[in-house]
């Protein structure tokens, strides 16, 4: 096993917070609270593809020159075929978009990966993740929504664990090196499950910065997530 260095970096377990449940008005000192997590999560929606409105590239690009930590950008947005090469351009690590919303994700998953970002694709909870199967070395990253997405602060979907559980047999069987994310939910106990399902990278919003500590709610949601992992 790797040696893990002081931020418990090393555990294969990536823990990625939300700064949907951030202070927008002090992004600054907030990106500055998480800087032991792995990526900051950064909700882009459109009004449209969900009901809620947050913010555009002008906003992810300055978040991009003052993080501590890479991007981890997820779109919750329409026609991302037309945008999310935009937040893979101004340089986030990671772009996932929704593959209700793309008409060629495996076209854009290339565009996104030839510009240098990973590629990762999300699914809602009512779209089944079997489309995925064929898909699987074209992503980097697939996200399997643990809430209706849209709003931080919602209650974890126990029923989305099946189909966590069917993709992580899935990935492991064809030896796919996908990173296997949820999003919604997330905290100390539903962690667990989801560990236990095969996630390896976790999404967590009130978890993190509703703590006094957020360096503190990072180290015990890693601890959970690789204590109950399933290699
Ligand atoms: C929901 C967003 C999530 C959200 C998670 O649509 O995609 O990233 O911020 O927030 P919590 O962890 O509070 O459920
Ligand atoms: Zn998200």
């Amino acid at each position: 096993m790797p040696p893990i260095d002081d931020n418990g970096r090393r555990t294969g377990i990536r823990i990625n917070p939300s700064i949907l449940a951030a202070d927008f008005v002090n992004m600054q000192s907030e990106l500055a609270r998480i800087a032991t997590a792995d990526f900051v999560h950064v909700d882009v929606m459109d009004n449209h593809f969900v009901p809620n409105l947050t913010f555009g590239p002008q906003m992810v690009e300055r978040i991009q020159s003052t993080s501590p930590v890479p991007l981890d950008v997820h779109l919750m947005i329409t026609n991302p075929d037309r945008w999310a090469p935009g937040y893979a351009e101004l340089g986030a690590a990671s772009v996932t978009f929704h593959l209700e919303a793309a008409k060629e994700p495996v076209a854009l998953a290339r565009r996104l990966r030839d510009i240098g970002a990973r590629a990762g694709v999300a699914v809602k909870p009512a779209t089944p993740v079997e489309g995925l199967f064929d898909l699987l070395d074209d992503f980097d990253q697939i996200l399997v929504m643990t809430v209706e997405p849209g709003f931080g602060g919602q209650s974890f979907m126990p029923e989305t664990m099946p189909k966590l559980r069917r993709l992580a047999d899935e990935a492991r069987r064809r030896g796919s090196s996908v990173w296997l994310q949820v999003d919604g939910g997330i905290g100390e106990s539903t962690i667990v499950q989801a560990a236990e399902a095969g996630a390896d990278t976790f999404v967590a919003g009130s978890a993190v910065f509703g703590a006094a500590d957020c360096a503190n709610a990072i180290a015990d949601l890693r601890a959970a997530a690789a204590q109950h992992h399933a290699h």
